[in-house]
């Protein structure tokens, strides 16, 4: 049974996570803290450990390196976000735990990878090692949805991105933005989490994009997808994007293998209109995220005017103020 000190722990532990989230290639972003209770009931974190950019090594190996060789192992108590990796030859974290002396971990999640899931438990158990699982897991999952659809699904996550005007304009001739610039900082937090951001080539060629995740600090390699009709060829070159032709009637088949292909297990799509329909229409997407400005667009075209009951009956994930503007998360239906 979980104590109220540990479940704080397991807070910690998930908003810990948070610091690599999206800079750890095909692993998800998992903290270990290390607590010891030789002294104190309320524990003493003596070490934690976030999985390395690029995935490896894993956190639990981050954690346990920094522990000193003279301490009492038997009262520490190492806090998981995720379930510890396990395969039978290697030196898997499972392994790693059991003979760093640790014998009480708390989990927050088993892991959804089927090669995994319940293996690093199980081994754990066996060891006579005291293993528990918080199953509050909202936060964690929540923030590493893209690796758990991914995992259980074999499918990309996709989230669809559309900033509108309070008069619904997805285009304002008289500015490249919709929204404002603290909302444009949350945008790139949104590109921070996926593998791949892609545009259609109308906004490649209106806009000409960065498709960059500019956030200080940062350096995320995002690949960089623009969509183009079926069996057409880029009217232009240009190395810096992948140009990927999908067929509207068959979007999920025909864009699913040349995801799979380039790793993609992510992938935002961030318009234009057009872009955004089919994606739409083909049911083709986990969320949508759309940014709404307060303030009208006095110049544009009917063309780029959304339909005011295109999200109605959608379920609403979030709906925050943001500065001026309002971002509003819709999930599908069945996701
Ligand atoms: N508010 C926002 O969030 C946001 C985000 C991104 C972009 N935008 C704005 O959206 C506007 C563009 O939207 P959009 O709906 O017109 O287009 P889009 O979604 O950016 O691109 C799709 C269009 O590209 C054209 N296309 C595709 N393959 C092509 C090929 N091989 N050769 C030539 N053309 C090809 C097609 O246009 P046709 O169907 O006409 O052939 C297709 O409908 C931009 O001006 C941009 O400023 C807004």
């Amino acid at each position: 049974m979980l104590s109220g000190v540990d479940l704080s722990y397991v807070r910690s532990v998930q908003n810990l996570s948070l610091k690599h989230l999206g800079l750890t290639k095909e692993n998800p972003s998992v903290a270990c803290l290390i607590v010891d209770f030789n002294k104190d009931v309320n524990g003493k974190v003596i070490s934690f450990g976030l999985t390395s950019l690029n995935g490896r090594p894993h956190a639990e190996v981050n954690a346990l390196k920094k522990i000193s060789k003279k301490i009492d192992r038997r009262k520490l108590t190492a806090y998981i976000s995720l379930e510890p990796c396990f395969k039978k030859k290697l030196n898997s974290c499972s392994t790693l735990l059991y003979k760093a002396g640790i014998r009480r971990i708390v989990i927050d999640s088993l892991d959804p990878n089927p090669e995994i899931y319940n293996k690093g438990n199980l081994f754990l158990k066996k060891k006579k090692i005291k293993i528990l699982i918080a199953n509050s897991a909202s936060k964690f999952k929540e923030l590493n949805k893209y690796f758990y659809k991914y995992k259980i699904s074999s499918q990309p996550f996709i989230t669809l991105k559309l900033a509108i005007s309070q008069n619904g304009y997805i285009k304002d001739f008289n500015s490249l933005d919709i929204t404002s610039k603290k909302t444009q900082q949350y945008l790139h937090y949104l590109r921070l989490r996926h593998d791949a951001i892609g545009v259609g080539y109308n906004t490649l060629i209106d806009d000409q994009p960065q498709l960059t995740c500019r956030l200080n600090g940062i350096n995320k390699h995002l690949k960089k997808l623009i969509f183009i009709k079926k069996n057409t060829k880029s009217p232009i070159q240009n190395k810096n994007f992948q140009f990927i032709d999908y067929d509207k009637n068959n979007l999920k088949q025909s864009l699913y293998d040349k995801l799979s292909k380039s790793n993609i297990r992510s992938l935002l799509v961030e318009g234009g209109l057009s872009t955004f329909m089919t994606f739409f229409k083909a049911g083709c997407y986990d969320e949508i995220v759309l940014a709404k400005s307060k303030n009208n667009v006095v110049s544009s075209r009917a063309k780029y005017k959304i339909n005011k009951n295109l999200f109605d009956g959608l379920l609403e994930r979030s709906n925050n103020n943001y500065g001026n503007d309002k971002i509003i998360v819709y999930k599908k239906n069945n996701v």
